[in-house]
C-alpha cells in the first residue's frame, strides 16, 4: 500500500524548512521592519521592494475555483520544471533511488533526475506511442520511487490511454506524476478530480501553454495535502515573484478569452495538418491532442535546416527514439502557418 513516509528521503522527513519573515508574521501591520527590505521604496512605481507571498495564496484561491481543487492541494512552482525538480529531490535518494520514464517524452524529467543523481529507468512507449504495461510491470522494483507519465505527451502529441494510466494508479504505490501541460488542447479528461482516490497521484499543469504565460514561469502541481506540504518545505521561500503573481491573478480572470484562444489553436491545428498533408515529402502526421504536430518527413534534418535559412524555427526530433525523421511543429497563428507551409511547398518545387 502507499505510505508517504516510506517513500520520502530521510533528510527531507527530518528537514526543518527555512522560516521567512513572511512565514513568521502573516498579518497586516503599520510598519514592516522584519525582512531587511528597502523601506524607502523602489525605482518602480509599485511596491516591489517587499517580498512576495511565499505561498501565493491569492493565485491559489483563483486557481482553486477554476480547477475545482481545494487550495491545500495546490503547489506552485517556478514553471512545472521546478515541480519536477522538487519531486525528485523529495523522494529520490541520490545514487540509489530511481524514476521510471516512458520515452520518447519530455526531456526535463531525465535532466532533473541527472542533476539530482537519481537513477533513470526507461520503458519505451509502444510504436503507437502508448504505455507498454507488461514491460512497465517487469521494470518496477523497490527502488522506483516515481513514474512520470506525460499526457498529452511531448513530443508525440497523443494522449496516453486513460485505462492504462488507471492500471498503473491501481497497482503501483510509488508516486505517479501525470504531466498535463497540454491538457487544455485535448478532449481527454484531466486526472485532477481523481486526486481524492489516489494519495500517490501528482497532476502537473502549467500556465505556459494554453494560458499563454510561459514568461511568468508558473507551474502547478496538484496532490494530496501531505505531498503539497513536503513540496512547500523544499521550495525556495519566494519561488514565484511578485510581478508573476500579480500578472497571473490578472490573467486568471480571463478564462473566456483563453478558451477562445484554445478553440482557435485547435482549429488552426486541423488547417495546418491538412495543408502539411498536401506536401509530397510529408509522410505522416501523428494524431495530436496538443498545440503541436509531430510530422514525419523524408530528410527531416535537411528540411529543418532549410527552414532555418528562412528564419523559421521548428524542433528537430529526428534523432529521438521512435521519432526518427520527425519534426515537431508548434501550431502558430494563421499567418505564421501560411509562411511555414509556403516555405515547405517552395522547397518541394525546387526539389522536383
Ligand atoms: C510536457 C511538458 N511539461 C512541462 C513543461 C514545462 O513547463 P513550464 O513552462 O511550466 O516549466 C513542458 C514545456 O515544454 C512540457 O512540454
Amino acid at each position: 500500500m502507499f505510505n508517504l513516509n516510506n517513500l520520502l528521503r530521510e533528510n527531507i522527513k527530518r528537514l526543518v524548512p527555512y522560516s521567512s519573515a513572511r512565514d513568521e508574521f502573516k498579518g497586516e501591520a503599520k510598519i514592516f521592519l522584519d525582512a531587511n527590505e528597502n523601506s524607502f521604496g523602489s525605482p518602480l512605481t509599485k511596491w516591489y521592494n517587499r517580498y512576495p507571498d511565499p505561498l501565493q495564496i491569492k493565485v491559489k484561491e483563483k486557481l482553486s475555483s477554476i480547477k475545482n481543487v481545494p487550495i491545500q492541494n495546490i503547489f506552485l512552482g517556478n514553471g512545472s520544471d521546478e515541480c519536477i525538480d522538487i519531486l525528485i529531490r523529495a523522494f529520490c535518494e541520490p545514487g540509489r533511488d530511481t524514476i521510471l520514464l516512458c520515452p520518447p517524452t519530455y526531456g526535463m524529467y531525465e535532466v532533473s533526475a541527472n542533476i539530482n543523481d537519481a537513477v533513470v529507468k526507461k520503458v519505451s512507449l509502444t510504436p503507437a506511442f502508448q504505455l507498454d504495461l507488461p514491460a512497465i510491470e517487469e521494470a518496477i522494483d523497490d527502488h522506483i520511487k516515481m513514474i512520470f507519465l506525460c499526457s498529452p505527451n511531448n513530443p508525440t502529441g497523443n494522449s496516453l490511454n486513460r485505462e492504462d494510466i488507471e492500471m498503473i494508479l491501481n497497482n503501483y504505490f510509488g508516486i505517479v506524476v501525470i504531466d498535463e501541460a497540454y491538457i487544455n488542447f485535448s478532449r481527454q479528461r484531466s486526472f485532477l478530480q481523481e486526486l481524492k482516490d489516489y494519495p500517490n497521484l501528482v497532476v502537473m499543469q502549467t500556465l505556459s501553454k494554453a494560458w499563454g504565460l510561459a514568461a511568468l514561469r508558473i507551474g502547478m502541481a496538484f496532490a494530496s495535502e501531505d505531498i503539497v506540504h513536503v513540496m512547500n518545505k523544499i521550495k525556495p521561500p519566494y519561488n514565484i515573484n511578485q510581478a508573476s503573481q500579480e500578472l497571473a491573478l490578472q490573467a486568471l480572470e480571463e478564462v473566456e478569452q483563453v478558451n477562445e484562444m484554445i478553440k482557435e489553436i485547435v482549429k488552426e491545428r486541423t488547417s495546418l495538418q491538412n495543408a502539411l498533408l498536401q506536401i509530397p515529402y510529408v509522410q505522416k502526421i501523428y494524431p495530436t491532442d496538443a498545440n503541436f504536430l509531430l510530422v514525419k518527413m523524408i530528410n527531416a534534418r535537411e528540411i529543418y535546416e532549410s527552414l532555418l535559412e528562412k528564419e523559421i524555427v521548428v524542433r528537430d526530433r529526428s534523432k529521438v527514439e521512435l521519432c526518427e525523421d520527425c519534426l515537431r511543429i508548434t501550431v502558430g497563428t494563421p499567418s505564421e502557418n501560411n509562411i511555414l507551409v509556403k516555405a515547405l511547398i517552395d522547397r518541394s518545387i525546387i526539389n522536383h
